[in-house]
């Protein structure tokens, strides 16, 4: 072999090795940081031309999907996730067959982690639904269809008995109580979820990945019935960016998720920020939503309507009380928050609206276990009577269900008897809460550790239909 030859040769494969190397470097690259090629290319024009030359119908294909109630029974809201922009965002829908379609819109979502994710939102909203009626529906367009799902439109009026699975603090990495609601949710045992708060570990780790992670778990439950959540504090991160983008909650609040109620057979429903207090803290946003709460709380409250709709429920993420040994900042705290207010916002806390308002349960999580506690109003409990402290109680009802299946362990108790406090438990679970009529609502608690057991059964009466008897004054300072 002369000199020249080898040296030609070894030039060669280094060529080769150069194109080899370059090419499967290229295309790692292409396919996980598809919108971070350095040209002053954006995504979807970038995302429309790399699709001519390469289909990736997994970048297409419609998932996370999930429900949410609209403003009325006639409507519902589908919500779902895109990899890569579609420019189609469709549901088509009907009663036996797919003849019907609605358009909706697609958004882009940068998350705000160090790899600044694209992920695109696609919202429709279905109008003049039948009542009640069972449809069947995919999503998509033309890049892709999901599988096909089935919903009931809500109920009209008030003399029907809603069922509602209530809980927080679920999470993905642990979510005991996952798989019984998924089988509950398709077998038609409750007609919505009320996630108080605590959704993932959270939707913003890993880059938002464990976001889609957990929305891509909840969708064998939320794609069959309205998924409604609270912003909790695992929430809060880039301004709880997550989980205003993520979710479609009705728009008569912050029109983000925050703060919104919804009517349901005979009960009005309010979700609100507890993190308010604690996050990203400005005055001028705790008075705009204490605002909308006591507009939104006096018409709810307004006789004609208190007659139809006797039942109000608020939730929210951190509770008021509870009586968890670890957490004395809330559990134990007289100047908790979320009951009094901000220490510089005298005023503020909403122990005091919702007694004058007569909010009948307040549901909230954080505390990793399940609470049930007597009705209370300033650390006094206000039992009905004595022996019936739920039927017409003098003050709200407080239930702590935070026990879903969070990975950073229950929150224990002490063997302590607190005078307001009737049953906890550490067992992971969730709270079904059946309204029975305008009168009486059942409340169970589902344990997931004994099998899906029954460990806490009681029921809340206002034997006269309206407003509860709620006393409101102030006994001590
Ligand atoms: C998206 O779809 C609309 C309506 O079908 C069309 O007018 C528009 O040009 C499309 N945009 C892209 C980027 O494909
Ligand atoms: C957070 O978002 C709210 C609206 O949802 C806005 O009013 C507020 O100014 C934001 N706060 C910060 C610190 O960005
Ligand atoms: C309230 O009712 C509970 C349960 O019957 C009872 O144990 C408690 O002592 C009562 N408290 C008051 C102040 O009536
Ligand atoms: C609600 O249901 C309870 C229990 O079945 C019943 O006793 C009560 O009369 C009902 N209330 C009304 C107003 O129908
Ligand atoms: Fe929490």
């Amino acid at each position: 072999m002369s000199p020249s030859l080898s040296t030609h040769l070894s030039v060669k494969s280094v060529h080769i090795y150069l194109s080899i190397y370059l090419s499967i470097y290229l295309s790692i690259y292409l396919s996980i940081y598809h919108f971070y090629i350095p040209l002053h290319l954006t995504p979807a024009f970038l995302g429309t031309c790399y699709s001519k030359f390469v289909w990736l119908p997994h970048q297409y294909h419609p998932e996370q999907i999930h429900l949410s109630y609209g403003d009325n029974p006639t409507q519902m809201v589908i919500t779902w996730v895109t990899l890569w922009p579609t420019n189609s965002t469709v549901v088509e829908y009907g009663i036996s067959r797919l003849d019907t379609e609605t358009q909706g819109k697609e958004t882009l979502f940068i998350d705000g982690g160090s790899e600044k994710r694209h992920i695109y939102m696609h919202r429709v909203k279905l109008t003049s639904l039948i009542p009640g009626q069972k449809y069947f529906y995919h999503c998509g367009g033309e890049k892709g269809w999901s599988a096909l799902y089935f919903f009931a439109a809500m109920k009209s009026g008030q003399s029907w008995s809603p069922r509602l699975a209530v809980y927080g603090d679920m999470g993905n990495i642990k979510g005991r109580s996952i798989p019984r609601l998924q089988e509950w949710a398709q077998k038609g045992k409750f007609d919505a979820v009320l996630h108080v708060g605590d959704l993932a570990y959270n939707l913003d780790t890993d880059n938002a990945r464990m976001g889609d992670e957990f929305m891509r778990q909840i969708e064998p439950i939320a794609a069959y019935v309205p998924y409604m959540v609270s912003p909790g504090n695992h929430e809060e991160k880039y301004n709880f960016s997550n989980y205003k983008s993520r979710f479609s909650m009705p728009q008569n609040g912050d029109g983000e998720n925050m703060y919104y109620s919804f009517d349901i057979g005979p009960v009005h429903v309010i979700s609100f920020s507890s993190e308010v207090y604690y996050f990203y803290i400005d005055y001028r946003y705790i008075d705009k939503m204490y605002d909308w709460l006591k507009r939104d709380l006096e018409v709810a409250n307004q006789p004609e309507n208190r007659a139809v709709r006797p039942w109000i429920i608020a939730l929210a993420h951190k509770p008021m009380y509870c009586t968890n040994s670890d957490d004395q900042p809330i559990c134990f705290n007289k100047y908790n928050p979320v009951r009094v207010g901000s220490s510089l916002q005298v005023g503020r806390g909403l122990e005091d609206l919702f007694c004058n308002y007569g909010v009948d349960i307040y549901f909230a999580g954080h505390e990793h276990s399940y609470e049930r506690l007597l009705p209370l109003y300033d650390f006094m409990v206000r039992n009905g009577s004595f022996h019936h402290p739920y039927t017409n109680p003098k003050a709200t009802v407080h239930i702590v269900t935070g026990s879903a299946g969070n990975q950073e362990a229950q929150d224990p108790f002490k063997h302590v008897d607190h005078p307001f406090s009737v049953y906890h438990s550490d067992d992971y679970g969730f709270t079904m809460m059946y309204v029975h009529n305008v009168t009486h609502i059942h409340l169970q608690q589902v344990s997931d550790d004994k099998g899906g057991k029954i460990i806490d059964d009681f029921w809340v009466i206002k034997e006269k239909v309206g407003a509860p008897n709620f006393k409101c004054k102030k006994l001590r300072n």
